[in-house]
């Protein structure tokens, strides 16, 4: 399948994923580049439109990013979003200055006028609120644009040259904060840009199933399995382009919640592929034995389990290609700086160049999480892995605070079962992002029958989140949380108390370790 591209043109806005994910849910595939890549690379491309994309700069700084003037030039529509407008204006001749506290400097929701003339606004209410975050102010707009929206603070929100297919938002219509921001980045998309709306994941299915077998021919694959969405769905897509070569491997580490090894063999064992299951718990907990600082934990799994890979792909033999389920985000963020490192994160896409292979493949590297779950549907694969929540690759462990035992991490794995299976029944798993139990490592005087308990303290832990960088802990019912309390202390042994944490990220993180 062939399709129209968009290039979203980054210089370096902490939305730039969201704008991709925006145009990607219209129906139009995008890719997001830096600033910095030559015009010819972007020409290559063959792009129906670009959109610039917001930053951190001022335009008028001598060291800000720029663009080359001929971008202008080519014929290509362009929406330039907050940083991206105001560069669009600065480099075809307005004047963008720095806000004063009692112009234009605006922040957060703002009640803004449109014309729906203009084609942007197309079919949209003339009142809104809209999301802003900018300190610059463009003073004079360039020749040729019209101005098309307007806030009570600022007359110029919305600027567009129609002749030339420009438009300029100081504001963010990819946040949802803004009322029908994404029915702008719509009317650019198909009004403008003359998008047809070919980018779906049964085309890509397609595409990706004979491009995968154009380049493995006869060769062995190799993939290492979690069980999670990314690499569940990698090993579908595998299966149906070149089956017989895959050999899938699932290193059950004992970390895993109620059930969910065999859940994973059980599906994975009717596909056309060899499929091995390394049931390593008793390396894995020995290795674990008396460790319980976190960061000392997740090297240990993840050591212990890239050890286990290299073992059972040894029994194999010879592998050409090793398969990972990276998927886009991890490649747009690869680029960004140095952060702290909060938690080593340990992930089966993360595999170093352990085994003897020849390449590496990553089917889903172009693909946005949810587009990944629609790619798993039309793959066939069951709805409860399609829709699992995100579960970290240590498992278990960094939800087991302290030192981690086979009876502990028994108790956690029946009480996070009963809180999921009372969240399932009130019907409430779309309102949360992820939902788990954490056995913390305190213990409690309590009173059983007439006895007195010294026993653990479980902690619920569910957050409202879109990436996962930052989440609000989940306004779960009273009656629900109470059900799941009464039940637990009831069902499993050695938790007498259960408390509900009730902060966000930050500052706190959404795993416990
Ligand atoms: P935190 O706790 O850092 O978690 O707020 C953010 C998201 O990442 C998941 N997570 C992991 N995922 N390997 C993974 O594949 C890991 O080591 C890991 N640690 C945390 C966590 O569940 C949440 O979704």
């Amino acid at each position: 399948m062939s399709h129209q591209t968009v290039i979203i043109l980054d210089f370096g806005g902490q939305y730039n994923q969201l704008i991709a994910r925006r145009v990607r849910e219209c129906g139009v595939y995008c890719e997001v580049r830096p600033y910095t890549t030559p015009l010819d690379a972007l020409r290559a491309m063959d792009p129906i439109g670009i959109i610039f994309t917001g930053g951190p700069n001022s335009v008028y700084l001598e060291t800000s990013p720029r663009v080359d003037p001929d971008i202008f030039t080519w014929g290509v529509p362009i929406l330039g979003i907050c940083y991206g407008c105001q560069l669009m204006a600065h480099t075809l001749g307005g004047r963008v200055v720095a806000a004063t506290e009692d112009s234009a400097r605006e922040y957060g929701k703002t009640e803004t006028y449109f014309d729906t003339a203009c084609r942007l606004f197309k079919g949209l209410p003339a009142q809104g609120i809209t999301w802003m975050s900018h300190g610059d102010y463009m003073e004079k707009v360039p020749q040729g644009f019209a101005l098309t929206a307007r806030s009570g603070a600022c007359p110029n929100v919305a600027i567009a040259d129609e002749a030339r297919g420009f438009y300029g938002v100081q504001y963010h219509p990819e946040v949802n904060h803004t009322q029908h921001g994404t029915d702008m980045i719509r009317n650019f998309l198909y009004e403008v840009c003359g998008a047809v709306g070919d980018w779906s994941m049964s085309g890509y299915k397609e595409t990706a199933v004979r491009s995968l077998r154009e380049k493995i021919g006869k060769g062995k694959v190799l993939l290492a399995l979690s069980g999670g969405v990314d690499s569940s769905v990698a090993a579908a897509l595998l299966a149906e382009a070149v089956g017989p070569q895959l050999t899938c491997v699932f290193v059950d580490h004992g970390l895993m919640r109620l059930g969910e090894g065999d859940e994973v063999e059980a599906a994975f064992s009717q596909w056309d592929i060899s499929f091995v299951r390394s049931n390593a718990e008793e390396l894995f907990l020995t290795k674990l034995a008396g460790v319980a600082e976190p960061e000392a934990k997740r090297k240990i799994i993840g050591e212990e389990f890239i050890r286990v890979f290299e073992a059972e792909a040894k029994k194999i033999g010879r592998v050409d290609y090793l398969v990972q389920g990276t998927i886009y985000p991890d490649v747009i963020e690869s680029g960004a700086g140095d952060a702290a490192v909060i938690k080593s994160h340990h992930n089966v896409g993360g595999l170093p160049a352990c085994v003897d292979f020849k390449e590496i493949v990553e089917p889903l590297r172009l693909l946005f999480k949810d587009e990944v779950r629609q790619l798993g549907r039309e793959l066939a694969l069951p709805e409860y892995l399609v829709s699992r929540q995100p579960f970290p690759g240590p498992g278990l462990a960094v939800r087991c605070i302290g030192e981690i035992t086979k009876e502990k991490l028994d108790t956690l794995r029946l009480a996070d079962f009963i809180f999921r299976d009372e969240i399932a029944k009130a019907g409430l798993e779309k309102t949360m992002d992820q939902y788990f139990a954490v056995l913390t490592n305190m213990r409690s005087v309590g009173v059983q029958g007439d006895g007195r308990t010294y026993d653990y303290t479980l902690a619920l832990r569910s957050v409202t989140t879109t990436d996962f960088m930052t989440a609000d802990w989940t306004r779960i019912p009273y009656e629900v949380l109470d059900r799941v309390s009464v039940r637990i202390v009831n069902e499993v042994p050695h938790i007498n108390r259960i408390v509900y944490d009730i902060t966000s990220k930050p500052p706190a993180t959404i795993e416990w370790e």
